[in-house]
């Protein structure tokens, strides 16, 4: 007998250099659902561009992010792998959302706040209505899980709110067409957040307060999935530590965010808990620690990175990779949308 495998979704920004906070807050996640799993993973090249891309660079780190989950294990034909803007549904589902969101809603969004900066004037209307179109990614899916860093929280639960507002906006009519597919006769399920693990948020090697990002200017406060051993050992070398030991127990990080972040890397590369990395190096000082990080991290990212530039050296497979996807996604998508025709009264 066939089983109900739950459907997931989640989606990465081709923007260039994929770090290792993408790597286990999102991407080693991806991998792990595919046992149980119905799995969707887009490279969300139309929320790429709500900043300005080079349209060169947007191909080329298209293909990377693709390279990456290939190499990093997602199976693309177990599974879906595609980009976004060869589904048009996702543009089309996220007009009629727009429609649903309000605006004080997005107002709150603290992300949007984040990347418009002080020059709010001046960002594009793309990225005010980024978590709009993030929401039509999920639900023209009815994905039911999302496996996300712990950044995209808020995004979620807007996503909920935009679902439920619209299940009960159109409730009469949902039930009028028997379009109901939840349990409370509701059309879009409420998708869950999977926000889990020890690395849910990786911070920067150079501040343990502030998040691992692609769009920090300094290149020693990441490290990228495209860095060589060398490069990782140097940046793990150089990353900002305190002059204490590490402590015997979990407590004693409380007050030490890089020493923090740095025991939560090796966990989450090691498959242990913080303080069973503790149990190991607690006592000892970062001039141990340090080089048995870069080992670890070079042993887990140097196959991946090997594997990403073979798969690169060959753009057609991937695009081809990319084409079967959205063909596949189109599949699911499509008559999802049909529905939403529908309800909301459009004439086809
Ligand atoms: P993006 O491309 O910024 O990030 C991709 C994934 O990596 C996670 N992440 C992190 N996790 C831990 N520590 C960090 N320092 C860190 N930095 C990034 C992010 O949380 C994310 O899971 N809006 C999404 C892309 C998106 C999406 C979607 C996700 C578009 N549509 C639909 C889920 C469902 C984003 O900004 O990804």
């Amino acid at each position: 007998m066939s089983q109900h495998k739950p459907r997931v979704f989640s989606g990465v920004q081709p923007t260039g250099n994929l770090h290792l906070g993408n790597y286990l807050g999102a991407i080693v996640r991806f991998v792990d659902l595919q046992a149980d799993h119905e799995c969707i993973y887009c490279v969300v090249d139309m929320h790429a561009i709500t900043v300005w891309q080079d349209p060169q660079e947007l191909q080329r780190s298209t293909r990377e992010v693709t390279a990456a989950f290939l190499a990093a294990g997602i199976d693309a034909e177990q599974h879906i792998v595609f980009n976004q803007s060869q589904v048009s549904t996702h543009a089309e589902l996220a007009w009629v959302l727009n429609c649903i969101a309000r605006i004080g809603w997005l107002n709150r969004m603290t992300q949007f706040k984040e990347k418009a900066g002080k020059n709010r004037e001046n960002a594009s209307v793309g990225l005010y209505d980024y978590p709009v179109l993030m929401a039509a990614d999920i639900l023209a899916y009815h994905a039911e899980m999302v496996p996300v860093g712990e950044d995209q929280k808020q995004h979620l639960e807007l996503t909920r709110d935009i679902a439920s507002k619209f299940n009960n906006d159109y409730a009469e009519r949902i039930a009028e067409l028997g379009l109901a597919r939840t349990e409370d006769g509701g059309f879009f399920p409420l998708p869950e957040p999977l926000i889990k693990g020890p690395a849910t948020r990786v911070m920067s090697l150079r501040d343990g307060t502030k998040k691992m990002s692609k769009s920090d200017p300094s290149d020693y406060s990441r490290i990228n999935l495209s860095d060589d051993a060398d490069t990782i050992a140097k940046k793990v070398r150089k990353a900002k530590t305190d002059p204490e030991p590490l402590p015997e127990s979990v407590d004693g990080l409380k007050e030490r965010p890089e020493a923090a972040n740095l025991v939560g890397i090796y966990a989450a590369l090691a498959g242990m808990s913080p303080q069973e990395v503790l149990n190991d190096f607690g006592g000892k000082g970062f001039a141990e620690f340090k080089p048995a990080l870069a080992d670890l991290v070079v042993e887990k990212l140097g196959p991946i990175n090997a594997e990403m530039k073979r798969l690169l050296d060959d753009p057609a497979h991937i695009d081809a990779v990319l084409r079967n996807g959205a063909e596949r996604a189109r599949a699911i998508a499509a008559p999802i949308f049909d529905d939403v025709k529908r309800i909301v009264g459009f004439l086809s």
